[in-house]
């Protein structure tokens, strides 16, 4: 483990990334969908691991975060908690589990922590979900926001292209991210917006503002773990930093695994009983 991470609290929680912002810490974030990777991810210093709803691209196989079930999170968010000793665990709600319905968002969050044992959920958008996000606070779940790109809205966008370059829209993510944190939210993830909106968004506000394509000036940074380890090949924004090139590397050993059965050369002696 890292020098910088050796007096690092034992547990992260809502109040630990909140003096991580107080004290200009970044603070790391990955998603996670299982319990073997979330047990080395956490292993290896991570602050929070999202057990995002993208679980539907990489794990499903979908083209949106749309199908996926509360059931299917529930299932994922189990799994990486059963692994998970050290990061805050965060589980996004998915599609149709709480728009327009905060009865139905309380439900959602009651379930999604009852059955996980995970520390927070986190909901997509801003004014539109704030009587959801106050009765998701009233049980003591605390909450994440996500703004910007917001993928559960993509028939709305049409295009997952970078978001508030327009005036207005910028100005409306402002007072988004404003509500959300009088709300009570104690972070807000914002996704794909030019770098001087992030900076804006996470200078103006007192809770950490975790970034995916918002640049260097937000108190943090998150990716898509298949995406960063190089699992997924098509997906290339200029966001993305590929820290491994996992794809071909699994692609090698399970050509030489088939080559080494067709050739009669495994098992070996030594492989057999
Ligand atoms: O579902 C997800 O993985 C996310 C991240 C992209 C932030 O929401």
């Amino acid at each position: 483990m890292p020098d910088s991470l050796k007096e690092k609290p034992a547990k992260i929680t809502t109040h630990v990334l909140q003096n991580m912002k107080l004290h200009g810490e970044k603070i790391s974030m990955l998603t996670a969908y299982d319990y073997s990777l979330a047990r080395i991810i956490d292993n290896s210093g991570i602050d929070v691991i999202l057990v995002g709803d993208s679980a539907s691209n990489v794990m499903a196989g979908y083209e949106t975060t749309l199908p996926i079930t509360l059931n299917e999170m529930i299932y994922h968010a189990a799994s990486v908690v059963r692994a998970v000793k050290r990061a805050l665990v965060v589980v996004d709600l998915p599609f149709g589990t709480y728009q327009g319905n905060s009865k139905e968002a309380l439900n959602s969050a009651i379930k999604i922590m009852k059955e996980t044992g995970a520390g927070a959920v986190k909901l997509e958008g801003g004014k539109e979900i704030r009587e959801s996000v106050e009765r998701i606070l009233s049980a003591g779940i605390p909450v994440m926001g996500h703004l910007g790109l917001t993928p559960q809205s993509i028939h709305k966008f049409g295009t997952y292209v970078v978001r508030a370059k327009e005036k207005a829209e910028a100005e409306k993510l402002i007072e988004d991210a404003q509500i959300l944190e009088e709300t009570g939210c104690f972070s807000i993830v914002l996704e794909k917006v030019p770098a001087l909106l992030g900076k804006k968004v996470a200078s103006g506000l007192k809770i950490p503002v975790i970034g995916i394509g918002a640049g260097r000036y937000v108190d943090g940074q998150v990716l898509v773990i298949h995406d960063m380890l190089g699992i997924t090949q098509e997906f290339s924004p200029r966001f993305l930093r590929r820290y491994h090139n996992l794809y071909a590397e699994i692609k090698g050993a399970v050509e030489n695994y088939v080559s080494d059965i067709k050739r009669g050369d495994f098992p070996s002696e030594k492989e057999q009983y």
